[in-house]
C-alpha cells in the first residue's frame, strides 16, 4: 500500500518505518528541512534501539523517502496517518494547532480516495473536526472527492517502540460508520499484527480516541496512587516495596505500573492525564481523579527534593551527583521528565550538580546548559568525584550493578538516594553508604 506519515517524531518515524519494513512503500513527511536532511544520511532524530538498521534497509530497498513536499505526499499515497505533535498548554489543554493545519493541508491537496488516519494523541471529537476541515477546504475548491478519517490511536512505548508497534497489545481502530471502506483497508495494513494473533478492535471513532487518554490515565494514576503511599510508608516505616509486591500479587491488581519513584514524566502521561482533565471539565463532567493524579505527581517530584534536603541539612554549595536524566531508560526524551523539575529545584536551593545519562544529555544540556554550577560527565563515574551525594532518577540497566567500591573512593561522602528503588538497600549499606529510597530506607 502506498502510506504517507505526516510527522515524522517519535511516533511517525517508528510507524513510516516498521510499515516500510511490512512492504509498503512510504513516505515520511516532516516540515523539519534538517531532520529530514540528516535522516536520509543515516544521522538518527531520536534515540530508539534497532531503528537506525531498520530505517537504513528500508531507505535502501526504497520503500522509505523522506520529504518536506506536502503536496506530493498526499497525491502519492492511500493512506495518511497524522503523527504531529499534540503538546499541552499553559491550562492543561492540548495545543491541536498542528493537526489542524495538516487536515488544512490534506483538504488543499487531496485529489483521489484516501483513509486519514488520526494516530497522534488527540481530545474526543477530533476525528469529526479533522473531517470538517478537509470537507471545508474541498468546497473552497469546488473539488468532490470521496475521504473516510478514522482514529488509530498509538500504544508504543519509547525504549521499546519497534517491539510495540510490531507486536502491539491491540490495534484499536474507530470508524464513523460500520461499513465504510476504510475498514477493509485498516485490516488490511494491520493483518501482520492479527496474523501474530494480536487484535483488532474496530469501534466508534470517540471511544477509540478515549481509549487512548484513558489507558494513559490509568497508568498515570497507578502511579500516583503507588507514590502517595510511599510517603506514608516513610512517615510509618512500612516499605513500599513489600506493598506493591503484596497488592500487585493480587492477580485482581497486578504488579505493573506500581512501583514508587519520583514520579512520571515523558511526553504522553502529564499531557495525557492533563487533557483528558480539560475535555471532562469542558463537558461538564465529574472530574475527581484525574486532576489528583496530576497534582500528586507535581508533589511527588517536590518530596525527592524535600527527603534530600532533610537528609543533608543544607543543600547550599553541596555537590549532587545525578544518574538518569531521561523520563524513562532506553529513550533520550527529556519531555517533562521527572528530573527537570528536581534539578531546577535543586539549583534554586543553591546546590552544584554534575549530571549523568547514558542519551538524554544533549537533549537535556538544551533546558540546563553546562555553567558554573553544572556539569555533565561522559560516564557515571565521572560526575560521582567529590559528590556529596549520588541521586538516582532514571532506571537505566547500567546502573544496577555498578563498582560501588570505586564510587565510594571518588565520592566526598558515600550517601546514595535511589529515587526509583532499584537496590537492595542492605547491599548497599554493606558497601558502606548510606542509603535512602522512595517509601523504604
Ligand atoms: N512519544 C510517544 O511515546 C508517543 C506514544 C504514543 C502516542 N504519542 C502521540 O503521538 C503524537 C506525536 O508524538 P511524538 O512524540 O512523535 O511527537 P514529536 O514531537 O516527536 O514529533 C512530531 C513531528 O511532527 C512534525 N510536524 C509538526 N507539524 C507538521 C506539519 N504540519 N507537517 C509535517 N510535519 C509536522 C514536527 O516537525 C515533528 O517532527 C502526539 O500526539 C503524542 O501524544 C506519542
Amino acid at each position: 500500500m502506498k502510506i504517507t506519515i505526516v510527522g515524522t517524531g517519535y511516533v511517525g518515524l517508528v510507524t513510516g518505518t516498521c510499515l516500510a519494513d511490512m512492504g509498503n512503500d512510504v513516505i515520511c513527511l516532516d516540515k523539519d528541512k534538517e531532520k529530514l536532511k540528516n535522516l536520509e544520511k543515516g544521522i538518527m532524530p531520536i534515540y530508539e534501539r534497532g531503528l537506525r538498521d531498520l530505517i537504513e534497509r528500508n531507505i535502501r530497498e526504497k520503500r522509505l523517502i523522506f520529504t518536506a513536499d506536502t503536496k506530493k505526499a498526499i497525491q502519492n499515497s492511500d493512506i495518511i496517518f497524522i503523527c504531529v505533535g499534540t503538546p499541552p498548554q499553559k491550562d492543561g489543554s492540548v495545543n491541536m494547532e498542528y493537526i489542524y493545519s495538516v487536515a488544512k493541508s490534506i483538504g488543499k491537496y487531496i485529489n483521489s480516495y484516501k483513509v486519514i488516519v488520526d494516530k497522534s494523541t488527540v481530545p474526543v471529537g477530533t476525528a469529526e473536526k479533522v473531517e470538517k476541515i478537509i470537507k471545508e477546504e474541498l468546497k473552497k475548491s469546488n473539488k468532490k472527492i470521496d475521504f473516510d478519517v478514522v482514529s488509530n490511536p498509538e500504544f508504543l512505548r519509547e525504549g521499546a517502540a519497534i517491539k510495540d508497534f510490531q507486536n502491539p497489545d491491540r490495534v484499536v481502530v474507530g470508524t464513523k460508520t460500520k461499513d465504510e471502506k476504510s475498514i477493509k483497508i485498516m485490516e488490511r495494513l494491520y493483518r501482520s499484527t492479527v496474523r501474530v494473533g494480536r487484535p483488532i478492535i474496530f469501534t466508534d471513532r470517540k471511544s477509540a480516541e478515549l481509549i487512548k487518554y484513558a489507558s494513559n490515565a490509568m497508568l498515570a494514576t497507578r502511579i500516583s496512587f503507588i507514590n502517595q503511599l510511599s510517603q506514608f510508608c516513610d512517615k510509618i516505616g512500612a516499605n513500599i516495596k513489600e506493598v506493591s509486591k503484596g497488592m500487585g500479587l493480587d492477580s485482581r491488581i497486578g504488579t505493573r505500573f506500581l512501583q514508587a519513584g519520583s514520579g512520571f514524566g515523558g511526553s504522553c502521561f502529564p499531557k495525557d492525564v492533563s487533557g483528558l482533565a480539560m475535555t471532562l471539565k469542558e463537558n461538564n463532567s465529574p472530574n475527581y481523579i484525574f486532576e489528583s493524579v496530576i497534582k500528586a505527581n507535581e508533589e511527588q517530584k517536590k518530596y525527592v527534593v524535600k527527603r534530600i534536603e532533610e537528609w543533608l541539612g543544607n543543600l547550599k554549595g553541596k555537590t549532587i551527583a545525578v544518574w538518569g536524566l531521561s523520563f524513562k531508560p532506553r529513550t533520550d526524551d527529556v519531555r517533562e521528565s521527572p528530573s527537570l523539575s528536581i534539578v531546577n529545584e535543586f539549583l534554586k536551593k543553591g546546590a552544584k550538580l554534575k549530571l549523568f545519562d547514558p542519551e538524554a544529555k544533549e537533549n537535556f544540556k538544551k533546558e540546563f546548559p553546562p555553567s558554573d554550577n553544572i556539569s555533565y560527565g561522559e560516564t557515571s563515574y565521572d560526575v560521582v568525584e567529590n559528590a556529596d551525594i549520588l541521586v538516582i532518577l532514571t532506571e537505566w540497566d547500567e546502573f544496577r550493578e555498578p563498582d560501588f567500591k570505586k564510587i565510594k573512593k571518588k565520592m566526598n561522602k558515600a550517601r546514595l538516594f535511589d529515587a526509583r528503588n532499584i537496590y537492595n538497600p542492605e547491599e548497599i549499606k554493606e558497601e558502606g553508604f548510606e542509603y535512602n529510597g522512595v517509601g523504604r530506607r
